[in-house]
C-alpha cells in the first residue's frame, strides 16, 4: 500500500440521466464542504468521479476507456473513482480490471465519500455499494448556489421492475423524501437563484409524503404547496409513470399556473403483447385515456415520451403499431433506444432477441416520425408570444438562450440578463430550437 496525497482538486464527470447529474452536484458540493476546490478548465484533477450510467449498452466499456484516459503522460494517474449504476452493478468488476480506480460508490452510499477519500489517500482500495438505512439526503451538505434552474430528487428508486430495466437493482426500491426536506431544499435552491425547479424520480409521480398538516398528499400536494412560494416561477417534474399519473396530479395541471404545460410520459411501445412481456402494466389504450385527460385540463400541453424499438420477439406489425401510436398522440420531444440486453434482468434471457439491422432500421423509421413530429410542434409556435427563463448566455454576442414553458430551447438578444423570465415572440422554428425577439424584460 502506497499512501497518496490528499487531493486539492476535483472534477465530476457524470452520464446518463438527470438523476445522475443531480447526484453529481451534490457529490461536488460535499468534495467542496471538504476543501476540495473544483479544478480550473482544462486543467488535472487531483480526483476525478465518473459518474456512470447502466440504463443501455457499452456503459462499462466507456467507463474503461474514461478511466484509460485518465492517464497521465508520466504514467501516473489522479484518483479515480467510480460512481453511479455502472459502479453499483460491476463494481467488482471494476476494481479487479482497473487498478487506479481506488474508490467504487453506489448512488445510494455517495455521501460516504469524505471517508473513502481518506482511506484512499491512505492507499487503500476502497468499495461502497451499500444501500444504508441511513439516507444520503441527511448527511449531504445543504444547497448553497443554485442557476436559474434547479433540479430537486423527490423520489428515488423503482418498484416497477419492467423487465429490460436495471434501474430497480442499481438504485433500489422506490423511496419517497420527506416533504419538510423537499421544501427546505427548494427554499435553499430559490433563495440561492433558482427561479424553476424540476422535481427529479424515477418514478416521480409515484411520490407521497406527509405534508406541514400531518395530512398524506401525493406529488401534487408538493406541486401546489411549491407553487405558493412567491419567488419560484416555474415547477416541472420528470419522470413519470403512467400507473401513478393519478386524477390530482392531471388536475393540477389545469390548475396550478407555475406547472409548466410539458408531460414526459414514457409509453415505451405501441403494441399490448409487447407492453405485457415489458412487464409495463398498462396498456395502450389506457395511455392514451391519460393523454386525453391532462389535454382535457391543459389544452396546450407538450407531450414527450421514451420508446425501446426490438423488445425480444417484437414483431414487424407490433413495430407498426408504435409507429400508429406516435401518429395517433404527435409528441413534442422524444427519446427512443434499441432494446439492449441489460445483464441479470428477466429480458435479457428471453427468446428471439432481435437482430442488430433489424433494430437499426425501425429506430430510423421512428426517428424520422418523431422528429416530424418535433418540427411540426415547434413550427406551431411561429407568430407566437411565451415567456422565456434565461437560462444563459448564447454563442453570439448579445445573445441569449432560455426556455420556453413547453421546454423549447429558445435563443434571442436583447436587454435581459440570466435568470430574467421574459416575454418573446417566435420569428424562427428549427427542429431543436426557435429565434425569438425580445418583446418585454419583466425582471425589473
Ligand atoms: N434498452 C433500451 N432502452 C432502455 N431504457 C431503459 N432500459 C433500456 C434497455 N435495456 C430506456 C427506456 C427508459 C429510458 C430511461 O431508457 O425507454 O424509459
Ligand atoms: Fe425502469 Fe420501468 Fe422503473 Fe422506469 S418504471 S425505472 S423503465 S423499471
Amino acid at each position: 500500500m502506497r499512501p497518496i496525497q490528499t487531493p486539492k482538486t476535483y472534477r465530476v464527470k457524470s452520464f446518463g440521466c438527470q438523476m445522475n447529474v443531480y447526484d453529481g452536484d451534490r457529490m461536488a458540493e460535499l468534495l467542496a464542504e471538504q476543501g476540495i476546490q473544483p479544478a480550473a478548465d482544462g486543467e488535472d484533477a487531483d480526483l476525478v468521479v465518473l459518474n456512470t450510467c447502466h440504463i443501455r449498452e457499452k456503459a462499462a466499456e466507456k467507463v474503461y476507456s474514461d478511466i484509460g484516459r485518465l492517464k497521465r503522460e508520466d504514467g501516473s494517474s489522479p484518483l479515480i473513482a467510480v460512481a453511479g449504476c455502472v459502479a453499483q452493478a460491476e463494481g467488482e468488476e471494476i476494481m479487479a480490471r482497473a487498478p487506479t480506480v481506488k474508490m467504487v460508490v453506489g448512488p445510494q452510499a455517495y455521501h460516504r465519500l469524505p471517508e473513502m477519500i481518506r482511506a484512499a489517500a491512505d492507499g487503500h482500495r476502497v468499495t461502497d455499494t451499500d444501500m444504508p438505512a441511513e439516507t444520503k439526503f441527511d448527511v449531504l451538505p445543504p444547497r448553497r448556489r443554485s442557476g436559474p434552474t434547479a433540479f430537486l430528487t423527490v423520489q428515488e428508486g423503482c418498484d416497477k421492475f419492467c423487465t429490460y430495466c436495471v434501474v430497480p437493482y442499481t438504485r433500489g426500491a422506490e423511496v419517497s423524501r420527506p416533504y419538510a426536506d423537499l421544501m427546505d431544499e427548494a427554499k435553499r435552491l430559490i433563495e440561492s437563484g433558482a427561479r424553476e425547479i424540476t422535481l427529479l424520480g424515477q418514478n416521480v409521480n409515484a411520490w407521497s409524503g406527509e405534508n406541514g398538516k400531518g395530512q398524506g398528499v401525493g406529488l401534487e400536494g408538493l406541486i401546489r404547496d411549491l407553487a405558493a412560494i412567491p419567488d419560484l416561477a416555474r415547477i416541472r417534474y420528470t419522470t413519470s409513470h403512467p400507473n401513478d399519473m393519478s386524477r390530482g396530479l392531471i388536475a393540477a395541471h389545469g390548475e396550478v399556473e407555475k406547472l409548466m404545460p410539458f408531460l414526459h410520459l414514457p409509453v415505451q411501445a405501441g403494441n399490448d403483447r409487447v407492453l405485457k412481456a415489458m412487464n409495463r402494466s398498462h396498456t395502450v389504450e389506457s395511455y392514451l385515456h391519460i393523454l386525453e385527460h391532462v389535454r382535457a385540463v391543459r389544452p396546450d400541453i407538450a407531450l414527450s415520451g421514451d420508446f425501446i424499438v426490438g423488445f425480444p420477439g417484437e414483431t414487424d406489425a407490433e413495430f407498426e403499431e408504435t409507429l400508429k401510436l406516435v401518429d395517433t398522440v404527435r409528441y413534442a420531444q422524444c427519446f427512443s433506444f434499441k432494446y439492449s440486453p441489460r445483464p441479470g434482468t428477466p429480458a435479457a434471457t428471453m427468446e428471439n432477441q432481435l437482430p442488430l439491422d433489424v433494430m437499426d432500421e425501425r429506430l430510423q423509421r421512428l426517428q424520422a416520425a418523431l422528429n416530424r413530429d418535433q418540427l411540426a410542434f415547434n413550427a406551431a409556435s411561429l407568430g407566437k408570444t411565451c415567456m422565456v427563463l434565461v437560462e444563459r448566455k448564447g454563442k453570439h454576442p448579445g445573445q441569449w438562450l432560455g426556455k420556453s414553458p413547453w421546454l423549447q430551447s429558445v435563443h434571442f438578444e436583447g436587454d435581459a440578463a440570466v435568470g430574467d423570465l421574459v416575454g418573446v415572440e417566435i420569428t424562427s422554428a428549427g427542429p431543436n430550437s426557435l429565434g425569438a425577439i425580445l418583446r418585454q424584460n419583466c425582471a425589473a
